[in-house]
């Protein structure tokens, strides 16, 4: 899916009368062009699995050993599961694919890609739209249908970005390294703090890209800026991912989606507001579970300035929230809001699947004395 824009640049000098002159854009929202790798090189440009030339596979650049891969059983004797539709690319020892795009100098988008490691335990998928770069680990995996879905943001510089994916990997074994299934983008429009609420998108409204038949929502990877974070406005800290999840699929106490802390103390999520110092403020959210079979019984930390909220809920893995409140005095002109799950959760239907407590509608609003 991608949107045509048509932007109307209306020129005039003093010489010439005034002239009109349209000028096409076309902006992608959605999969990238051959985003799903449904459209495959020719059988000539095959070696087996092995793609041959540079342009050989539609839409992309490769370099190095690129792999077009069919869902199932593979010659070797492996198993591929490929969750987005029928085919994939695997990228072997230092290789590469890329493609260029239309971007808006200035603004933030997303790439949400299905990924999942292939032999080797410590693999990584390296993401550039230069001159930003990532790597993205791959050896949690987070859901056991080899499903994963992961999002990476950035901040276009100029009216093209080169989207790239690179195994940095050097293995024993040549053709192992990551699969890459589907790629989609997503342009967003940052929501700001407003005189009342501290907070930006604290109803994670605004996130990337989700696909509508993925039941497994979108892994946010650790390490993330808030500047550049695909959730806008909110840092992902520590070693492990968030799950971004949709009402579509799960059960989220307001609006569309929410946050699901699916690795314990390993992964946070953070936001620095703007606070004056003496001021007293009031943190609002609500936790509960996402209605997908986790159970047990949860925890969520928050913290802020000097203080701490811990709130306890128990989940049936059925669905349902608790809102909660805490009070802090701010010490700084800038202050570090924080929530995690004390505790590591997996599904009662399938102990191969991380999940946790969910987290929305978070507020922080000014105390009047
Ligand atoms: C296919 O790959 C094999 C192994 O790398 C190589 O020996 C062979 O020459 C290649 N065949 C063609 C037609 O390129
Ligand atoms: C999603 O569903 C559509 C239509 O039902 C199908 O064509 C497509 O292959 C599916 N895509 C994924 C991401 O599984
Ligand atoms: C903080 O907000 C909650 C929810 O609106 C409210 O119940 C609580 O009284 C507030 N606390 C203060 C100190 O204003």
């Amino acid at each position: 899916m991608w949107v045509v824009l048509s932007l109307l640049l209306l020129c005039s000098s003093a010489f010439t009368s005034p002239l009109a002159l349209a000028v096409e854009v076309t902006y992608f929202d959605g999969f990238l062009p051959n985003g799903n790798f449904e459209e495959g090189p020719k059988p000539t440009d095959l070696n087996k699995t092995v793609i041959k030339g540079k342009y050989s596979l539609p839409k992309w650049e490769i370099s190095g050993l690129v792999e077009y891969i069919s869902n199932g059983p593979q010659p070797g004797g492996m198993y591929f599961a490929v969750a987005h539709g029928v085919h994939a690319v695997r990228l072997g020892n230092d290789a590469t694919i890329s493609q260029s795009i239309p971007v808006k100098p200035g603004s933030l988008y997303s790439l949400t890609f299905g990924a999942s490691r292939t032999c080797a335990q410590e693999e990584v998928l390296r993401v550039s739209v230069p001159p930003l770069t990532g790597d993205l680990p791959l050896q949690t995996l987070y859901s056991s249908n080899g499903g994963d879905t992961y999002a990476w943001g950035f901040r276009a510089t100029s009216k093209v970005a080169k989207v790239i994916f690179h195994n940095p990997g050097i293995q024993e074994d040549p053709a192992c390294g990551p699969l890459l299934d589907v790629v989609a983008i997503k342009e967003f429009y940052p929501p700001m703090p407003t005189r009342v609420n501290l907070i930006k998108n604290g109803d994670f409204e605004e996130g990337p890209h989700l696909f509508h038949n993925s039941t497994n929502g979108v892994l946010l990877p650790p390490r993330q800026l808030d500047l550049t974070s695909p959730l806008p406005g909110w840092i992902i800290e520590s070693l492990k991912a968030v799950k971004y999840i949709d009402s579509e699929h799960f059960s989220v106490p307001y609006g569309k989606a929410a946050v699901e802390l699916v690795a314990g103390r390993e992964s946070a999520i953070a936001q620095i507001l703007r606070t004056t110092p003496g001021k007293l403020y009031n943190v609002t959210f609500t936790v509960g579970d996402a209605k997908n079979g986790c159970h047990g019984s949860m925890m969520v930390e928050a913290f802020a300035g000097k203080e701490t909220l811990k709130v306890p809920y128990k989940s049936h893995g059925k669905g349902g929230f608790k809102a909660a409140s805490f009070k802090f005095t701010a010490v700084a002109p800038r202050t570090r809001l924080t929530f995690y799950s004390s505790f590591y959760h997996t599904r009662i239907d399938d102990i191969g699947s991380l999940c946790g407590p969910i987290l929305d509608q978070v507020k922080v609003l000014s105390v009047k004395h």
